[in-house]
């Protein structure tokens, strides 16, 4: 069966923002996250707290946080290591996320690091996090495909998983970081994690639109008990470290698919479609989220 409800957690201020060429000023990036928060989404990813030379983009994290900060709405934000988790708690960040990679070719080129290297960089920052009561997001890249290892061994992500979990993450969210994932091969994926004693409650779904398998990516993960997906409004991102990776599912696109399926999601798609209209006359270029298109002139 399908869930009654789903929990978006909205990536478009960082995973979109993070990818785009031009460098968003910062207020307009406050006032995406202030128009997104009227939408009615409740999660919405703010920045990353990461080296300011390996994602320029979000080099502003400083800037920005506190000027969202009082929103009534959750506002996590990634942080690779104790620099980062230090420089989030500073300004009083309760949800952050560890990034890891299920291959050791994306660990390198987005972290600098080994698989095994990366989680122990992570292990005194979900320590550190959860000692504070914040809470603690695990990513997981290259759960399906890899640009350049290929199809992804799936007891290798299993693996992650279980190392992610372990040291304490809260949840999980798996990673189609260049969107090359199908149906068959998730619920192979949500198969395998479940035999691993992985409860599906923790898991959430990240899925890029490359091959335009994300809602149906989606839409197999709900059929298998997974509540928590991950979208960008407007279909903004992919990764600058994975240079085949295009956006992020679209939040109009799954909005749609879930008010048509009856899931309550407490988003208000006009105003969600009006703010990824203004988005994108800020950066140039009509949004490429069908729902969008469908729903607006532009
Ligand atoms: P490194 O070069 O190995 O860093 O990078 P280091 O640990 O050797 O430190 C070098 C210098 O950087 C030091 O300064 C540190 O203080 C400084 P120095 O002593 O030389 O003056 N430094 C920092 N400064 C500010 N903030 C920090 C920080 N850390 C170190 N947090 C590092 C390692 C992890 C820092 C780097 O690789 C990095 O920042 N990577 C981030 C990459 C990134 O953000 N990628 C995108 C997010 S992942 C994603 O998009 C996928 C996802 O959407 C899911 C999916 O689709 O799959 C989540
Ligand atoms: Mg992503």
């Amino acid at each position: 069966g399908l869930p009654e409800r789903v929990r978006i957690y909205e990536v478009g201020a960082r995973d979109g923002l993070q990818n785009e060429k031009a460098t968003v000023p910062t207020e307009v990036k406050a006032e995406f996250i202030r128009r997104l928060a009227r939408t009615g989404l409740e999660i919405i990813e703010a920045t990353s707290f990461v080296h300011p030379k390996w994602v320029p983009q979000l080099a502003d994290a400083e800037q920005l946080y506190p000027a969202v900060a009082d929103l009534p709405v959750e506002l996590p934000v990634l942080v690779p290591n104790e620099r980062g988790l230090d420089r989030a708690l500073a300004l009083g960040a309760r949800r952050v996320a560890v990034f890891a990679s299920a291959t050791e070719s994306f660990a390198k080129a987005n972290l600098n690091r080994t698989v095994d290297e990366a989680l122990a960089m992570f292990e005194p920052v979900v320590a550190r996090a959860k000692a504070q009561q914040v809470s603690v997001r695990g990513y997981l890249s290259m759960c399906f495909g890899d640009p350049w290892e290929g199809p992804v061994p799936i007891p290798q992500v299993v693996k992650v998983c279980r190392a992610l979990l372990d040291m304490g993450c809260d949840e999980l969210s798996l990673g189609d970081t260049i969107g090359v994932a199908t149906p068959g091969h998730v619920q192979a994926l949500l198969t395998a994690l479940r035999e691993a004693g992985v409860p599906v409650s923790v898991i959430g779904v990240h899925f890029h639109d490359t091959y335009g398998q994300a809602l149906s990516n989606t839409l197999t993960a709900l059929q298998q008990g997974v509540t928590t997906v991950d979208s960008s409004a407007g279909g903004l991102g992919g990764c600058p470290y994975a240079k085949s990776a295009t956006g992020n599912l679209a939040t109009e696109d799954l909005v749609w698919m879930l008010q048509g399926l009856g899931i309550r999601t407490g988003v208000d798609l006009g105003r969600l479609v009006a703010t990824s209209v203004w988005m994108a006359a800020h950066l140039g270029r009509p949004s490429p989220s069908r729902t969008v298109r469908a729903l607006s002139h532009q």
